[in-house]
């Protein structure tokens, strides 16, 4: 699977991933600027927020109860298609992403 991350400045980078991989560890082991990801990947931080490009929105599985409470307290504006990267699994039919970094996760 191939995931494009676009930075507040526009700028983009995208990488290839192994099926299983998450957005969060995606990003954070190809220094990917922009993705804090405090607690690790356990739902638990939201400094790992990203908008899901809204082509793309429709094709991923929906936001968890867990994941919806702790994006409540992301830094930056919470928006329709705000998710936790490290909730966001490739492969198994996500073949393809393309994720906004926000413009602060702290
Ligand atoms: Fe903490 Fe995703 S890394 S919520």
């Amino acid at each position: 699977p191939k995931i494009t991350f676009v930075q507040p400045d526009d700028s983009r980078q995208t990488i290839e991933v192994n099926d299983g991989a998450t957005v969060m560890l995606s990003a954070v082991s190809n220094d990917i600027r922009g993705i804090v990801a405090e607690c690790g990947g356990s739902a638990m931080c939201a400094t790992c927020h990203v908008y899901v490009d809204p082509e793309y929105v429709t094709r991923i599985p929906p936001v968890s109860e867990v994941e919806n409470e702790m994006l409540a307290s992301a830094a930056s504006e919470r928006r329709e298609n705000s998710r936790l990267s490290c909730q966001l699994v490739m492969g198994n039919g996500v073949e393809e992403l393309v994720v906004r970094i926000p413009p602060r996760q702290v």
